[in-house]
């Protein structure tokens, strides 16, 4: 046993599931980032959280708008993954850059992702400030699965670089 950096334990700490987090801005534009913190929190109410930080683009979205999807990733969006997961969505339209599939919901106004492996329709149940970050806890309003796709897992960072496996 040593005593490590709290970077080093948190980087220890994996593998992370994979989620893109996309909610709209006041004229329906959506933009979205990734979030490895995330988890299912409750079955009834059906909950889901992710953990934002508060520095970046989405939280405010997310904050005016009341709505988010949350997108499981599969190897077959990990470059829209890259892209979704590094550039701030002040300066870069990330959907258009990336030409990511989109399908409409069912009960929110932020699109889906046509080819993530499940997607939650959720409505803000609330938010808690956490440090550096904030957790938005959602209703899920809708679940759609894509029976024959997989999970991508952020496995660990070696030299800088994440590696992504699925299973
Ligand atoms: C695999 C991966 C996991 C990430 N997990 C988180 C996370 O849980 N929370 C977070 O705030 N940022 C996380 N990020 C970083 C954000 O996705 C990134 O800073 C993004 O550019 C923020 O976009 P925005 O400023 O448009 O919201 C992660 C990035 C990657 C690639």
């Amino acid at each position: 046993m040593e005593i490590v950096s709290l970077r080093e334990a948190f980087n220890k700490f994996k593998p992370e599931s994979c989620v893109f987090v996309i909610s709209i801005d006041e004229n329906g534009k959506p933009s979205g980032m990734i979030a490895g913190w995330n988890m299912k929190c409750s079955m009834d109410p059906p909950l889901f959280a992710v953990a934002l930080k508060k520095k970046g683009h989405t939280h405010r979205l997310i904050q005016q708008s009341k709505e988010f999807v949350v997108a499981v990733a599969n190897y077959e969006l990990l470059d829209p993954l890259m892209v979704f997961g590094s550039r701030s969505g002040k300066s870069t339209d990330k959907f258009s850059e990336t030409n990511v599939k989109t399908s409409k919901a069912v009960h929110v106004k932020s699109p889906l992702l046509t080819d993530a492996t499940i997607n939650f329709e959720c409505e803000l149940y609330k938010e808690v400030d956490s440090g550096d970050h904030i957790i938005f806890i959602g209703r899920i309003l809708e679940s759609h699965v894509n029976q024959d796709k997989k999970v991508l897992f952020n496995v660990k960072k070696v030299e800088g670089k994440r590696l992504f496996e699925e299973f």
